[in-house]
């Protein structure tokens, strides 16, 4: 009965100390989110802009099946648009792609951008692919250059379809099943805690390719991107 008694009050206590943590966790994380978008230098529209201008031009040009064409052109528009923003342009360079293994899937990447609060990507596959998205704390724009992708959500009986000049947007939190055939590039844009999505990259890495040299590269590049922005004053 005694101890009864003084578990009540040390419970009830400790209940609300741990009330308290979430309480301040919760308030970080409301201030966190509320600075975050201050630091974006992009933004989705004038991605999209450049993005639609590559578009139409590679059919003008009839480079529409083009990867080297697409990925070139919407690299130099972006280039253009954002002279502030450091980018890297050597997507010729093999030696700058990585694999990426994560949620089941498999693609290769070329890092334009990455810093504390956005990243910009190449993604795609050459012999297509298929799995999670993965739960992130950022927003994700998916601008499809060439190929196709398609997602659905669950309870969704019909698959939404993305293909050249089309955008995929998945909103933070929201997760889909994905798949693009051979030969699909993106252009990917991420808004949000970059960092707290790298977990998710790493996931197959290290419990199941165990491909050491990937994830060495991806982390030697991340960081070389990451660092560089914050030593140039962009978070
Ligand atoms: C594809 O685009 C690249 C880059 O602009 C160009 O060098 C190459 O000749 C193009 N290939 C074809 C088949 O047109």
């Amino acid at each position: 009965m005694s101890q009864k008694g003084s578990c009540t009050t040390s419970c009830a206590s400790k209940w609300a100390f741990y009330a308290g943590i979430l309480a301040v966790l919760y308030g970080l994380g409301s201030y966190l989110q509320s600075i975050n978008s201050s630091f974006y230098r992009m933004s989705p529209e004038g991605l999209n802009d450049v993005f639609q201008h590559t578009i139409a031009g590679a059919k003008a040009a009839g480079q529409s099946n083009n990867a080297t064409w697409l990925v070139e052109n919407v690299i130099d528009g972006i280039t253009d648009k954002y002279p502030d923003v450091r980018f890297r342009k050597d997507f010729t360079d093999a030696s700058q792609w990585m694999f990426n293994n994560a949620g089941g899937a498999m693609g290769s990447m070329f890092i334009i951008h990455a810093s504390v609060t956005e990243y910009l990507i190449i993604f795609g596959t050459g012999t297509g692919t298929e799995g999670h998205t993965g739960v992130h704390t950022a927003d994700d724009y998916f601008h499809i250059l060439k190929g196709q992708q398609l997602a659905y959500a669950p309870g969704a009986l019909v698959a939404e379809e993305y293909n050249p000049g089309d955008v995929h947007h998945l909103p933070r939190g929201q997760v889909k099943q994905y798949s693009m055939p051979r030969e699909s590039w993106a252009l990917e844009y991420a808004q949000g805690w970059i960092p707290l999505m790298l977990p998710f990259g790493f996931a197959d890495g290290l419990f199941s390719t165990l491909d050491l040299g990937t994830m060495y590269k991806t982390t030697f590049i991340t960081a070389r991107h990451m660092i560089g922005n914050l030593l140039a004053g962009k978070f």
